[in-house]
């Protein structure tokens, strides 16, 4: 699985261009996996989303019984009901609430007990909504509290078939209503006063379920026969949810033009593109053959829907109206709120309560990231006014883990010009769109992981604050200081004199270091430990001042950037000589008699000496960049201090 960053800067002023094909539908990856998990025999599926949100329902269809093999996008399922049973674990749903309701709807039909756990977001999200019908169907499920909160514990058995009206727009209780009804006895109705994502019934049809659906005035009536599914063959089109990240980037920044490829294109998922069709947005939907299935024999795959490329330019954009049915599940909300900053005059989305029980109190975030990107936000009872600025401008904002105001706030960085943003908890973008920086790139954007350069004498306070703003910044930690001390740890191991000058340097450039996070390896060998005694701590300075050691190193470290991005660098050098370029350099300093007692292991006329060869060397001398931001750690908090570097990103 490919992580994302914790923090990543976004750079504007950059005209996008080109096409991306968006990645695979959430909402229908989870479905066939579900629906394939019941078919009598092999499903197979290509193009499944590859975020974190699939990734639990397949662990959990595979915990049920069913036989996943994953292969990049494609996956097979060997599924059917004789092998379907309740887990004798929890199943892990991760931060998803589509995996969550759907799998109480498939358990709610297996005799047994089945516990549904989820993430700290998903923990504080109401299932009395899929509690409710089906406990009317016969199904007990339990969570805590009046609204039913996660874990649920879902005891399922003898089912009979309802006639359900969710009270809320919702494709995920109609969709565990309609999975729990495949195993009930009597038919199973839903009927939803506003039309919702249709992929459950869409899949149903296609795996040969007993199913029918029937317009209702502006909704829908679903019925359902207890049925028996067939194995499905199909290729997953792209994500319109996802799709609208780059349909309204290109509407805001000037000169762009930009194509998203094989898209899913039922209506109940296009009407973002209306909404900015109405703001003034050159939106064009054109129906494409979609996505190639492979020529593997047999294979079979069918698209799982119509399949539209949608095209967007650039236009100046004025404010609208945006009703929530318009866009029932609310995933492009915080995207066109962006887009609703940018023009000029208020847009109210009416009708928006659900967004308090998303990933996040969305509705809250939502009316934050508009404030931060220069335009005004008013909650209005249930409805948000945006009133646009006609201009966005930079920000430094957190998606409080919601991915969906991860990725609004890096369009409205591409839309602010010239400057960059930093969106930290960016890393919860995994959850749906691991590739989403990648196409922005594709796109001709700039995205990257912020470098932080950590410069300063020992006892400084350089590891734990480094360690510690990594861990707050959500970056991996590169200690350069471990990668000196194990070229020295291997001399004295191998018996090279540390005076002997080549003889150091062929260590530095051949052996494999390892500088964790993690144990410490040199060659293998395990030296955490090792590389901290007080004779490795004597002798690394000598090390340290030999210039082509440094070169060695040195181009390891920036090896280590190219493959990380960025992260947390510390050492005597990094902002000066490694990467003067760094996003925001520090050099720490303490009292040398606070420094003496944090290095209590060391004895204190070790470290002065240490110091006075670190600072003195002809190589790369110890010293503090121009552009470095002094911070004395005296006495101070690690938590103050760490506080203080994250502010200057
Ligand atoms: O941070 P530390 O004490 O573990 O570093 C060990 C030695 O390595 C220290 O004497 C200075 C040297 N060093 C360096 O010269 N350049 C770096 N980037 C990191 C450490």
């Amino acid at each position: 699985m490919k992580r994302l960053p914790g923090t990543l800067r976004v750079g504007g002023g950059q005209a996008l261009a080109g096409e991306v094909r968006a990645p695979g539908d959430k909402s229908i990856s989870h479905r066939v996996l579900l629906l394939g998990a019941l078919g009598e025999g092999r499903t197979t599926a290509e193009g499944l989303s590859d975020g974190e949100d699939v990734a639990h329902t397949l662990e959990a269809v595979a915990a049920l019984g069913a036989a996943v093999v994953r292969d990049g996008g494609r996956v097979t399922v060997d599924g059917g009901r004789a092998r379907l049973h309740p887990p004798d674990r929890p199943i892990d749903c991760g931060n998803s609430g589509t995996g969550m309701r759907l799998l109480a709807g498939l358990v709610a039909g297996l005799a047994g007990e089945t516990v549904l756990t989820g993430d700290e977001s998903l923990s504080v999200r109401p299932m009395d909504r899929i509690a409710e019908p089906l406990g009317a169907m016969g199904a007990t499920v339990s969570g805590s509290g009046a609204r039913c909160l996660p874990p649920l514990t879902v005891k399922g058995g003898r089912l009979s078939g309802i006639t359900w009206t969710p009270p809320v727009a919702s494709a995920q209780v109609k969709s565990a209503v309609l999975l729990a009804g495949l195993s009930a006895t009597g038919d199973t109705v839903v009927h939803e006063p506003v039309r919702t994502r249709a992929h459950t019934e869409e899949l149903l049809a296609a795996a040969g379920a007993d199913v029918s659906v029937r317009d209702d005035g502006d909704g829908r009536v679903v019925r359902l026969r207890p049925s028996t599914l067939r194995p499905l063959h199909v290729v997953v089109p792209g994500d319109p949810s996802q799709a609208a990240f780059w349909v309204v980037a290109a509407c805001l920044v000037p000169g762009s033009e930009v194509t998203v490829r094989t898209v899913y294109a039922g209506a109940e998922r296009l009407g973002f593109v209306g909404v900015l069709r109405r703001m003034g947005a050159p939106v064009t939907v054109a129906s494409s053959p979609g996505p190639e299935p492979s020529r593997e024999p047999g294979s079979g795959a069918g698209s799982a829907g119509p399949v539209a490329d949608i095209a967007a330019r650039h236009a100046p954009l004025r404010p609208t109206v945006v009703l929530a049915g318009e866009i029932p599940s609310l995933d492009e909300v915080p995207v066109l709120a962006v887009a609703a900053a940018a023009a000029v005059g208020a847009t109210r989305f009416v009708g928006m309560a659900e967004l308090r029980v998303k990933e996040s109190d969305r509705l809250a975030a939502v009316a934050a990231l508009v404030g931060a990107v220069g335009a005004r936000a008013e909650v209005d009872g249930d409805d948000l006014v945006v009133h646009g600025a006609g201009r966005l401008r930079h920000a430094s904002v957190d998606s409080g883990g919601d991915h969906r105001i991860a990725m609004a706030a890096a369009v409205a960085a591409l839309a602010a010009g010239p400057g960059q943003s930093r969106i930290g908890g960016f890393g919860c973008v995994a959850t749906s769109y691991p590739g989403f920086v990648d196409h922005l790139a594709a796109l001709g954007g700039r995205a990257w992981t912020p470098v932080v350069a950590i410069d300063g004498p020992a006892g400084s306070g350089k590891s734990t604050v480094s360690r510690a703003l990594a861990r707050r910044l959500g970056l991996e930690r590169l200690d350069t200081g471990a990668m000196y001390r194990a070229v020295a740890w291997a001399a004295l191991d191998r018996g090279v004199d540390p005076a002997d000058t080549d003889g150091v340097a062929a260590i530095a450039r051949a052996a494999a270091i390892e500088p964790g996070p993690g144990p410490v390896r040199i060659d293998g060998v395990d030296v955490t430990t090792a590389i901290r005694s007080p004779e490795v701590s004597r002798t690394v300075s000598a090390v340290a001042a030999n210039p082509a050691v440094r070169a060695a190193l040195v181009e390891r470290q920036r090896a280590w950037r190219a493959g990380h991005g960025g992260g947390v660098v510390e050492g005597r050098d990094i902002g000066t000589v490694v990467f003067p370029d760094a996003d925001v350099k520090v050099y720490l300093t303490a009292s040398p008699e606070e420094r003496a007692r944090r290095r209590s292991d060391e004895a204190a006329d070790s470290v002065a000496r240490r110091d006075r060869i670190d600072s003195t060397r002809a190589a790369s001398p110890l010293a503090r960049a121009d552009d470095a931001r002094l911070l004395d750690t005296t006495g101070r908090s690690v938590d103050s201090v760490v506080e203080e570097i994250s502010s200057w990103l």
